[in-house]
């Protein structure tokens, strides 16, 4: 048992080791990419799996007639993706195979469909989800997520911290013996900063005027408490933003309160909390499947929908019916990220005349609703006619 204890330990401390020198990764980065500096903006398309390649294709097509001039032009270039599928991630025994991380990391921005995450008792060996990976390896820190109801007041962004919390070491945890388990959560102060002031330049960029944290910190003291300290250290620097805190338990119960809920605005909140939370949130909108999300690094940024690969749907010959939603909202934060605020608003109207104005076409995710491909059809004739 000594000796098992002591092996344990040892391992605790290669996990100290790494996340100080993650640590000081995140201290030599330097500032967000300058998009408008580069010659060539690199756009990575990655299908994913399930039902991704179907969804994924209609919102890259819309992009693509968006951007006609700038790819004509060179300043835009798009490039597919093909290997991140579950398939040759089991193949490769990784989260991401090292050419497609190659293949990654030779972009500058990543459109990117769901991906199969394996889970104990599937077919597949449990690997680590791909797009917590892909998080990780390109340091994607802030995870955007807007909730929008324009009828009921609601008008909510996300800052979900990506990189840290409890998916820091999603399959590091200790699996001491049969009667013991214990997994890690980690919250670093450059970490924390880091999604607080993106959530607070955010707030004041686009005259917002609240700021909510959401942790526990009354009962996850350590890490819960620090990531909230630091929430209310870098909120000193923006006194025209308020600074409100609370526990996630009472913000999922306030999320569904008519008369609380439009008081949001931006909020700010460590990784699972942010993962919960938001797929509540988006109920609201109508269901994860609206829903895009914008994961952004100083160095990449990916954006995706934020519901998963729906296999069954592919099994039952379906998916050229998925809604392809998700990932049409994702190309407009994509759009709006690399300088094309234009067009990003262009797009957002047409979504939002078809999905919720007009509905010409309405997708039912069966044949007795219009397939992806053709409400993308619909959404790029509704661009024209603005
Ligand atoms: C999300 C998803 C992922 C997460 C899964 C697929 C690993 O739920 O993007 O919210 O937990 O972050
Ligand atoms: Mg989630």
């Amino acid at each position: 048992m000594q000796e098992a204890i002591h092996e344990a330990s040892l391992r605790f401390a290669k996990i100290i080791e790494k996340q100080l020198a993650r640590i000081e990764t995140m201290k030599a980065q330097k500032d967000f990419i300058d998009y408008s500096s580069l010659d060539t903006i690199i756009i990575g398309v990655c299908g994913g799996d399930g039902i991704g390649p179907a969804i994924t294709k209609a919102s890259r097509q819309i992009l693509e007639y968006l951007l006609q001039d700038e790819i004509k032009k060179g300043r835009v270039e798009f490039r597919q993706i093909d290997g991140l599928t579950i398939e040759n991630r089991v193949k490769a025994g990784k989260a991401i195979p090292d050419d497609v991380l190659a293949e990654l990391k030779a972009c500058h921005v990543i459109l990117k469909g769901p991906t199969t995450t394996p889970r104990a008792g599937d077919p597949w060996p449990n690997i680590e989800s791909a797009n917590v990976a892909m998080r990780k390896e390109l340091d994607l820190f802030a995870n955007v997520r807007p909730v929008k109801v324009p009828e009921q007041g609601i008008d909510w962004t996300f800052f979900r911290e990506n990189t840290e919390g409890g998916y820091a070491l999603g399959s590091e945890g200790i699996h001491f013996n049969e009667d013991l388990a214990i997994d890690f959560t980690v919250t670093t102060q450059e970490g924390s900063e880091r999604i607080a002031r993106a959530a607070f330049d955010y707030a004041k960029k686009n005259g917002k005027t609240k700021v909510t944290a959401v942790t526990k910190a009354n009962v996850i003291k350590t890490t819960d408490g620090k990531f909230l300290g630091i929430c209310k250290k870098v909120a000193e620097e923006y006194p025209d933003i308020e600074l409100d805190d609370w526990y996630i338990d009472i913000m999922t119960a306030k999320l569904v309160d008519e008369k609380r809920r439009t008081q949001f605005q931006v909020l700010v909140l460590p990784n699972l909390y942010g993962d919960i939370l938001t797929d509540e949130a988006a109920e609201f909108q109508g269901g994860v499947g609206t829903a895009g999300s914008a994961n952004l690094g100083k160095r990449y940024a990916m954006f995706e929908a934020i519901h998963g690969s729906a296999p069954r749907m592919v099994a039952e010959g379906r998916d050229q019916y998925a809604d392809p939603c998700s990932m049409i909202r994702a190309a407009v934060m994509l759009l709006s990220h690399i300088g094309y605020s234009d067009l990003s608003e262009k797009l957002e109207k047409a979504l939002d005349i078809c999905m919720y104005q007009e509905k010409k076409l309405v997708i039912t995710g069966r044949d007795t609703g219009a397939t992806g491909e053709q409400f993308a059809e619909y959404v790029m004739e509704t661009i024209a006619a603005l």
